[in-house]
C-alpha cells in the first residue's frame, strides 16, 4: 500500500475524491488535511468529517490548515460549491473533533515515513508552509500529485488561470520552485475531461440507489452552476482524477518540463510550462496532458460508488 495524505478544501469535487480514495485498498490514508480554498478551512475540515462519516471511517485524522493564501487576500468558492462547500446538501454534522496544525502534521509525516504520497485538491497553502517550517522533512517525499493548474486549457478563473493556484498564487510559485521533486500537476486539460452526467447518474441509482442519493445530495448544486455558467449539463469532477492517476499513473500520459506560477499581472494564478525549454532549467513537474477518463470514469464508479465493473463494461463500453 501506498502511505498517503491529503491535502484537500472540500468541496464538492473533493469529497468525490475522498471517497475513491476511502474505497481504494492500495492507499492508507494517514490523514487528511485542509486548507483555505472552495471553503474556509475549518469549514473544510468539517466537511472533510461528514465525508468520512459517510463512508464509515472516522478513524482517520483531519488537520485543519491554513485560513488564507501566504500573501493576498481570500477569495473562495462558495459560488460554486454552495454556502456549505457540499452543494448547500445539509448533511448531518458530524461531532467528531478535528486537529489543528495541517503543515506540522504533514512534515512530521514525511520524517516517519519515507516515501509519502502527498495528494492536493486546493491551494498550496499547507504545502509551501510545510516546506517553509522544515525543508528538510521533504527530502524523501516520493510524490506530490497536485490538482492544478493548465497547460493548453482555458482557466477558471481568469482565461489563464485554475483556481486552485489562482487562489494562492504565491503558495503555488514557492512549491514549483522550491519542493525537491517533480509536481505531477493534474491540471484542467486532463481534469476538465471528467464528465459526471445525469446518465451516469442515473446507472448508479440502478444498483446503488442510496449512494445516487447522496451524490445527487451533493452535485445538484454543481449541476446547476455548470449549466448556468457553461451550458454544460452535468458537471466537470476535477479532484478525482488525481486520486485515480495516483493509483493508476497509466490512466494518464505527461512530460516532464519546468514550470512557473505567474504571482503578478493579468497572467496571475497561471501556470507557464516550458514545454520547449526556452529557459533551459531543471524539469520541476510533469504535467499532465492526456487522459483515458472513460477508464478513470469506470474506476470512480466502481470504486467511489460501488458498481460492479463487468456490469460498467456492459453499459459504459469502450
Ligand atoms: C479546482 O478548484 C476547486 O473548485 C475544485 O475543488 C478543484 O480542486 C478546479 O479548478
Ligand atoms: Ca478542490
Amino acid at each position: 500500500t501506498q502511505k498517503v495524505i491529503i491535502d484537500c478544501d472540500p468541496g464538492i469535487d473533493d469529497s468525490l475524491a475522498l471517497m475513491l480514495a476511502l474505497a481504494s485498498p492500495e492507499l492508507e490514508i494517514l490523514g487528511i488535511t485542509t486548507v483555505a480554498g472552495n471553503v474556509p478551512s475549518d469549514l473544510g475540515a468539517k466537511n472533510a468529517l461528514k465525508i468520512l462519516n459517510h463512508c464509515h471511517r472516522l478513524d482517520i485524522p483531519v488537520y485543519c490548515g491554513a485560513s488564507k493564501p501566504l500573501k493576498r487576500t481570500y477569495v473562495s468558492a462558495q459560488d460554486t460549491h454552495g454556502a456549505d462547500g457540499l452543494g448547500e446538501s445539509k448533511l448531518p454534522e458530524v461531532s467528531h473533533p478535528y486537529h489543528l496544525g495541517a503543515s506540522d502534521f504533514i512534515n512530521q509525516a514525511l520524517y516517519n515515513e519515507p516515501d509519502l504520497t502527498i495528494i492536493t485538491l486546493g491551494p498550496l497553502t499547507n504545502i509551501a508552509q510545510a516546506h517553509q517550517k522544515a525543508p528538510a522533512a521533504w527530502k524523501n517525499c516520493g510524490r506530490l500529485v497536485s490538482m492544478g493548474g493548465n497547460f493548453k486549457s482555458f482557466g477558471n478563473c481568469s482565461p489563464v488561470a485554475e483556481y486552485n493556484y489562482w487562489c494562492d498564487p504565491d503558495a503555488a510559485a514557492y512549491c514549483f520552485d522550491n519542493l525537491p521533486l517533480k509536481i505531477e500537476m493534474v491540471g484542467l486539460d486532463v481534469t476538465r475531461k471528467m464528465l459526471f452526467t445525469p446518465n451516469i447518474l442515473e446507472l448508479i441509482r440502478q444498483t446503488r440507489p442510496k449512494e445516487a442519493d447522496f451524490i445527487q445530495k451533493i452535485t445538484r448544486f454543481y449541476f446547476d452552476f455548470h449549466w448556468q455558467y457553461e451550458k454544460v449539463i452535468g458537471c466537470v469532477i476535477n479532484d478525482p482524477l488525481a486520486v485515480a492517476y495516483t493509483l493508476w499513473p497509466e490512466l494518464c500520459q505527461g512530460f516532464a518540463a519546468h514550470t512557473k506560477i505567474a504571482t503578478t499581472g493579468l497572467a496571475l494564478g497561471q501556470s507557464i510550462v516550458d514545454e520547449k525549454n526556452f529557459w533551459q532549467a531543471p524539469a520541476n513537474s510533469f504535467v499532465l496532458t492526456q487522459v483515458n477518463a472513460l477508464a478513470a470514469m469506470k474506476l470512480f464508479l466502481s470504486r467511489a460508488c460501488g458498481l460492479d465493473p463487468d456490469m460498467l463494461e456492459q453499459t459504459l463500453p469502450q
